[in-house]
């Protein structure tokens, strides 16, 4: 393997795994000196441990669960496990960032990318047994991004229900239909209501990894991460977790005109106005522990959406 591609590969991961999203306060001038970081990663710390006391979450003796070792990539060279929070993410872009860095035709990409998954650079926890498991969870840096709960909510809605991915557009989404209309009318794409619904009512522990709280993906209180990263805050995030783990200089922010349309504020705040309280407040119990163990909140610009 050329050296080139070699550091390519090693994007490629970073990219899929730290998952850098452009937020729209990119141009807002918001480096965060090292003290000032390490000082917020310690907050987040203190207050994801005092909740997970108080609300009883830590299981000191209970054995890594399978689903969560799974969501676990490990990362041998530069020694990282990043927990993979989907919809936190980046997805599409990566590998027009790719291409544009390989300069190769897609069709060159498509076999480049078979070669990556040929290389194992990207191992989950689960697949080594489980006392190495253990040993890398206390040597190597542990990292979990984490995002508004219903803003990501929001961005699956759109990404998946009424995106292209036959997984999701066909098989979800007719189950979603069987579920909720009456008239068996299939017709029309899954609406945003229809979808909570589907989601307030299911067994959270086998939702969707898209939808999945991020607490019961990542199980934080029994996991100790050194770096609670924030989608809200991700440029600093990324960039100090790349500084911590010595990621090499190749890794760039891609220019923010290959960043496709994202999820903001307004939009979530447009989704959740065709909502009734019912709902709302089913969802807040869904992601209660999400919102309380990295402090989120429930602006009031969303509470004003059904004050009318
Ligand atoms: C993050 O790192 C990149 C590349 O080194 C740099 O261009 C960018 O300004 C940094 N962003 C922040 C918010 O520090
Ligand atoms: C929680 O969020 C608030 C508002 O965003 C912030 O001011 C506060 O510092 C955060 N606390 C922690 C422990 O991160
Ligand atoms: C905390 O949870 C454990 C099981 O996870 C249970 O055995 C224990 O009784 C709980 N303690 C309290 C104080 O609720
Ligand atoms: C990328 O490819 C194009 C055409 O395939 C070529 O014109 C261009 O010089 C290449 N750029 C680099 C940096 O190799
Ligand atoms: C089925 O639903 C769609 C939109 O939800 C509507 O446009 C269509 O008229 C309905 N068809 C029947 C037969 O009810
Ligand atoms: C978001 O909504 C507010 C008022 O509802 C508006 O002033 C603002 O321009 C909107 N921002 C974007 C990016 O659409």
């Amino acid at each position: 393997m050329t050296h080139l591609l070699k550091k390519l590969l090693i994007f490629l991961l970073l990219c899929t795994l730290l998952g850098f999203f452009f937020s729209t306060q990119r141009h807002a001038e918001t480096t965060v000196h090292k003290e000032d970081w390490l000082k917020i990663q310690n907050d987040r710390k203190t207050r994801l441990d005092s909740i997970c006391l108080s609300k009883n979450l830590t299981n000191l003796k209970r054995k890594l669960n399978v689903q969560v070792s799974r969501q676990l990539f490990v990362d041998e060279n530069y020694k990282f496990i990043y927990c993979e929070v989907p919809k936190v993410g980046c997805s599409n872009w990566k590998k027009i960032v790719l291409l544009l860095m390989l300069n190769l035709s897609r069709d060159t990409f498509e076999v480049s990318q078979k070669e990556i998954h040929k290389t194992n650079l990207l191992k989950r926890l689960s697949s080594y047994p489980p006392k190495q498991q253990e040993e890398l969870l206390n040597s190597f840096t542990k990292v979990m991004f984490t995002r508004h709960p219903l803003e990501r909510l929001v961005s699956a809605y759109r990404d998946k229900l009424l995106g292209n991915e036959p997984y999701y557009s066909g098989t979800v989404a007719n189950q979603i239909k069987a579920l909720f209309r009456k008239g068996k009318n299939f017709t029309g794409a899954v609406t945003f209501q229809e979808f909570v619904n589907y989601i307030v009512t299911s067994n959270k522990e086998y939702l969707d990894v898209h939808w999945k709280p991020m607490s019961l993906l990542c199980d934080p209180c029994n996991i100790q991460y050194d770096i609670l990263g924030k989608y809200e805050t991700l440029e600093d995030d990324v960039n100090h977790t790349l500084n911590r783990i010595r990621a090499p200089e190749i890794i760039r922010y891609p220019d923010s005109k290959f960043y496709p349309q994202r999820t903001n504020k307004n939009l979530t705040t447009q989704y959740l106005r065709k909502m009734d309280w019912n709902q709302i407040q089913k969802l807040m119990e869904l992601y209660q522990i999400d919102f309380s163990l990295f402090n989120y909140t429930f602006t009031a610009e969303m509470k004003m959406s059904f004050s009318g």
